[in-house]
């Protein structure tokens, strides 16, 4: 039994916290669902988690803007938490330390792998590696969960993760239907992989709640795009959601509540609450910039601001937000 990286360069995928079977996986993030009142705990399943620096290839498919594109990769950048001038000058609450939260899990770990101490929180890094352009829709407007996990194999390069990012004008399996974004990982190669589409023009109602009025439920207004963008944004809360669940349970083996094949994870374990006081078509306080009316909960690098999503945290057995 055995599963290895060939890692090159100072980011790559280091890391398992051990090595187990490996069995294809592939969980959701949910439509946009309603404040789960009850108490949640995330019970562990023995596999590996994601520590160290990760690098992830991207994979835009169809046609982004550049303004999208930055959103997305602002995003990316603040998860990169190796100590850099931002880090110590950016102001809370900051996006690192929302995802800072991902590597107390490792606490709750019974027995370690001998080269991991037992107390340490090994810090996990997001470094952007490289970036493909699908701009002439190769595969056509429609694509299966199974050309998604393709796109990622052949984008994976030395043990990188890969994020498959689809435009407004594609269609893909189970989306705006079952989900707004899935992670798993490949049958043959083992690539960890995310996927998310941009909602705006097929189910902003499921898939950009709370930036657009919510399909179904109690209805509150929609909130102000932080970005600008009620696509874009509402892919950062999509792809913060898949990127948490992926960090904890990559392989189906690590975090989660409920049945491997619908398990809940580190975020779609918390639905629908954003800030304090969330309950069910109210996303919670959050802070609102005076200058452009967009609500955020997180400060990113180049003066981003985000809106994130609650996070269960290991150290409360709760959900918890920023604000
Ligand atoms: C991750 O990258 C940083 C910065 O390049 C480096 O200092 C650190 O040692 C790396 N961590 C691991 C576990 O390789």
């Amino acid at each position: 039994m055995g599963f290895s990286f060939s890692v090159k360069g100072a980011f790559s995928l280091l890391a398992l916290l051990f090595l187990t079977s490996l069995n294809l996986c592939s969980a959701t993030r949910k439509l946009a669902a309603l404040v789960n009142p009850q108490p949640t705990v995330l019970s562990y399943h023995n596999g590996p988690l994601l520590i160290g620096n990760l690098s992830m290839n991207i994979v835009w498919y169809g046609k982004f803007s550049l303004v999208q594109r930055s959103i997305l990769l602002d995003f990316l950048h603040s998860l990169d938490t190796t100590p850099t001038p931002y880090l110590k000058t950016s102001p809370k609450p900051s996006i690192s330390s929302w995802w800072k939260t991902l590597q107390s899990y490792q606490t709750l770990i019974p027995k370690k792998p001998h080269k991991i101490s037992r107390n340490a929180q090994n810090p996990i890094a997001v470094k952007v590696q490289k970036q493909t352009l699908h701009e002439s829709y190769s595969l056509g407007r429609f694509l299966t969960r199974a050309q998604i996990s393709g796109l990622a194999e052949k984008a994976s390069r030395h043990g990188a993760m890969v994020i498959v990012i689809t435009a407004e004008d594609v269609a893909v399996e189970g989306f705006c239907m079952s989900s707004c974004a899935h992670h798993g990982s490949t049958r043959t190669s083992k690539v960890v992989y995310v996927w998310i589409g941009n909602s705006v023009s097929q189910c902003p109602g499921q898939c950009a709640w709370p930036f657009h009025q919510p399909v179904y439920g109690p209805q509150s207004p929609p909130l102000v795009a932080p970005n600008g963008d009620v696509g874009a944004d509402g892919m950062v809360i999509s792809l913060a959601s898949v990127l948490a669940a992926t960090v904890t349970n990559p392989y189906g083996t690590g975090f989660f509540q409920g049945p491997a094949s619908a398990p809940l994870e580190a975020v779609s374990a918390c639905p629908g609450a954003y800030g304090s006081g969330a309950y069910p078509g109210y996303a919670g306080k959050v802070l609102v910039d005076p200058t452009t009316g967009g609500s955020y909960n997180a400060h990113g690098v180049n003066g981003r601001k985000f809106l994130l999503p609650a996070l269960w945290d290991p150290l409360t057995s709760a959900c918890s937000t920023l604000v």
